[in-house]
Order: structure tokens, then C-alpha cells, then sequence
């Protein structure tokens, strides 16, 4: 099929849950996607914020061709030496004793919800009730499936899917009074992201989080991290949380973590691993060897204390760069390291439409803000380049 064939034939086979523009991209490289015409485009979403070493990374793609060619699948029946050496890189380098491995964001906070569910059940009798409220945060996105969805919240995204799990209460980002209002005995766990991703690139105060802990504490609830957007390097940093100086009980990792590939993790301590026994969660595919091999090479790669300075030091230039724009339409910059968000006064749908004419990709984080989440190698003169085309647009609107 040509490429407009394909574009047309979308909305006849595919379920219509997104809006794609009228591309076909055909390959990338490093920061690069290259379309059906042969035209190249500057990749500031990285398939939101996924492909941390960029397109076609040669190290990347000889790990998942060798391993392709050895073992791809044997299901979580059986050992396999990636699946394990991906535990401990993630072990040895966070707060967590051990790691359960699932395919994707939604997956790792499903596993987290029920993880703390069986925790405050623990020691108990069949008869007796557990607590089990959980508390999320407004603004907050962890993910589609019902349990994921039901600490979403976006009335949008969970109206149409009415009734979702019960026992969630909802309090306000960035707001400890309020935490503490919604926080009881009841409570088993708290969910919060240490960077709002989808909810515009809001920031957690260190301050927040670190109340969070003690709330958690005060009423033997777990805390859990949601970093499968903002985690793995994204804040320059290897975890978000770092700067807070806390630690979580779990913390959800996804969208990075195998440079591509299908994967989702919750990193655990041993008390909250002890309540889980053979049989309590489970997934086919999760953590298989051939998603295993490539996230090893993106750990390693990420990890390396190098590897983050060199991320801080084009995400400082980056946040410099967006500082310096003088369009009266710019309301704020936030960045937490190449994740950044610039709020504008209006919609910004117009302004990625207009950069992808320019050869810019970029993506929304809500109405009214422009996120970009590069691949984690971009370099200064890409930035350069993107900043560029993104004046461009905001002076052509004005
Ligand atoms: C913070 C956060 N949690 C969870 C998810 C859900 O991840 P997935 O789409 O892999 O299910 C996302 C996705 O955007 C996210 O940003």
C-alpha cells in the first residue's frame, strides 16, 4: 500500500481512540524521524518520552537482534539470565530490595494498587476488612486500565468508564493540608507522581513529598512514586524523587525503561514483597528476554553518572532557551530536567501543527501546555534548532 493509502485505511480497521496527523514515518535515527516523502523531522516527543536513547541506537538494536536470534519468549515459567540482570541493575542503583516486571505504565500502578491492597491485608483474617482507601492527587495520570484509571483525575478520561474502583480520594497537588484532610487510618496508600507529566509538567515541591512520607508513616500507608514518565533519567537525575531526599515503599517505572519496547516495573522494599506469594499477580509476556537485553543497554547507558550530567547540562540550556522566547503568549517554563512544559495562554494544538510543518515534532501536556520530552542524547544544537522553529511558529501567530 502507498503511504496515503495507509493513512486513509487507518480509520476504517483501526479503533479511532487517536488523532494522528497525515504522516508515515519509515524509520529514525538518534533524534531524527524520517517520513514517507524522506522528510526529517526533530523528534521532541520521543514516543512520549520513551525512546531515552533516541532512534535506531546501533548498541540498542545489536542487543535485541542477538537476543531475537537466541530467545525471545519462554513466558514467567521459566528463568532467563536478562530478566534477572535487569532486577538487580535496578535494585542496586534505588531504595528497592526487589522488582516485579508487567508491560506498561497502566500495568506497573495496577500492580502497585494491588501490591498495597494485600499489604494492609496482611495478617488478616478472611472475615475482617482491610483498609483500603487510596489517595491521588489532582492533575495526576497513571494510566488507562480501571484500577490505573481510578487514581486518574480527569473527569474525561474516567466519566465514560463509571463505576471505577472504589476507595479513592482525591486531594490537591503540591497541597500537604489538604493531603493530610484526606488521610486517615483507612488509608493504605498514597499515588503520587514526583512530576506531573500529563497533568502539564507540574513539579512535586521537595517539601510535598517529603510530608507524603510522614503522612504515610503516621498511618501505616505505603507511598508509592509514579515515575514511569518522569523516572529513568527524564529530571536529570537518575529517579525524580532524588532531589526530595525521600524514598518510597514502591515506585512504578515504564515508558523509557527499554528504549522502546514494551515494559513496565514496580520496585518494591522486602516488606511490601513479603505479602506477595506465587500465584497473587502475574503476566505472559512481562519482562521476557528480548525486552529484558534492550533494557539493559538502556540502563546501563542511562545510569552512568555522565550519561545524567550531560542531560542536566541540555536541560539547563533547553529551559535558558524556551526563558529567552518573548512571545507575550508564554505564561511559564517548568522543567524537571528534558521534561518541560510551557504553559501558553491559549490552545496549543495550533503550535505543534505549525512546527511539524517546520520539521519539529511536539506534543501537548493538557489544552494550554507544550511539552517536550526529547530523547535523553539530544544534543545543544538540536535544541537550538527546535528552539528556533518553535520562535518561528510563535512569531508567525502573533
Ligand atoms: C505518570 C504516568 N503513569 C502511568 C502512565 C501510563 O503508562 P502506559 O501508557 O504505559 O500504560 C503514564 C502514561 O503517560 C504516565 O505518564
Amino acid at each position: 500500500m502507498k503511504a496515503n493509502e495507509i493513512i486513509q485505511a487507518e480509520a476504517k480497521y483501526i479503533v479511532q481512540t487517536y488523532v494522528r496527523p497525515e504522516l508515515l514515518f519509515t524509520h529514525g535515527r538518534g533524534a531524527y524521524l524520517f517520513d514517507s516523502e524522506g522528510e526529517r523531522y526533530l523528534d521532541f516527543t520521543s514516543g512520549i518520552a520513551v525512546t531515552a536513547l533516541g532512534h535506531s541506537d546501533g548498541e540498542w538494536a545489536a542487543a535485541v537482534s542477538q537476543q531475537a536470534a537466541a530467545l525471545t519468549h519462554v513466558s514467567n515459567l521459566y528463568h532467563t539470565a536478562p530478566h534477572v540482570q535487569l532486577a538487580k541493575n535496578l535494585v542496586e542503583h534505588s531504595f528497592a530490595d526487589k522488582v516485579f516486571f508487567c508491560n506498561s505504565g497502566a500495568e506497573a500502578n495496577e500492580a502497585a494498587i494491588k501490591f498495597a491492597r494485600k499489604y494492609a491485608g496482611r495478617g488478616q483474617s478472611k472475615i475482617q476488612n482491610p483498609k483500603s482507601k487510596i489517595i491521588a492527587f489532582s492533575g495526576g495520570f497513571h494510566g488507562r486500565t480501571v484500577g490505573a484509571l481510578s487514581v486518574t483525575h480527569k473527569e474525561k478520561y474516567r466519566r465514560p468508564f463509571a463505576p471505577l474502583m472504589p476507595g479513592v480520594a482525591f486531594a490537591e497537588f503540591n497541597n500537604l493540608a489538604s493531603a493530610r484532610q484526606a488521610a486517615d487510618d483507612d488509608t493504605c496508600a498514597i499515588i503520587v507522581e514526583p512530576v506531573q507529566g500529563e497533568g502539564g509538567v507540574q513539579p512535586a515541591a521537595p517539601e510535598f513529598l517529603r510530608g507524603l512520607r510522614d503522612l504515610c508513616d503516621q498511618h501505616g500507608a505505603l507511598l508509592i512514586f509514579d515515575e514511569v514518565q518522569c523516572g529513568l533519567g527524564r529530571s536529570g537525575h537518575l529517579w525524580a524523587h532524588e532531589a526530595a531526599g525521600v524514598t518510597p515503599d514502591i515506585m512504578t517505572l515504564a515508558k523509557p525503561l527499554a528504549g522502546g519496547l514494551p515494559i513496565g516495573a514496580a520496585l518494591v522494599t522486602d516488606k511490601v514483597a513479603a505479602v506477595m506469594k506465587p500465584g497473587d499477580h502475574g503476566s505472559t509476556f512481562a519482562a521476557g528476554p528480548l525486552v529484558c537485553a534492550a533494557a539493559n543497554v538502556v540502563f546501563d547507558r542511562v545510569s552512568q553518572p555522565e550519561f545524567l550530567a550531560q542531560v542536566r547540562e541540555t536541560a539547563a540550556h533547553l529551559k535558558n532557551r524556551l526563558e529567552s522566547l518573548t512571545s507575550d503568549q508564554i505564561v511559564e517554563v517548568r522543567a524537571a530536567g528534558l521534561l518541560v512544559g510551557v504553559e501558553m495562554k491559549g490552545s496549543v494544538k495550533p503550535l505543534i501543527a505549525a512546527a511539524r510543518e517546520r520539521g519539529l515534532l511536539l506534543i501537548n501536556a493538557g489544552e494550554n501546555v507544550l511539552r517536550l520530552a526529547p530523547p535523553l542524547i539530544i544534543t545543544k544544537e538540536q535544541v537550538d534548532a527546535a528552539v528556533s522553529i518553535i520562535a518561528s511558529c510563535l512569531s508567525s501567530e502573533s
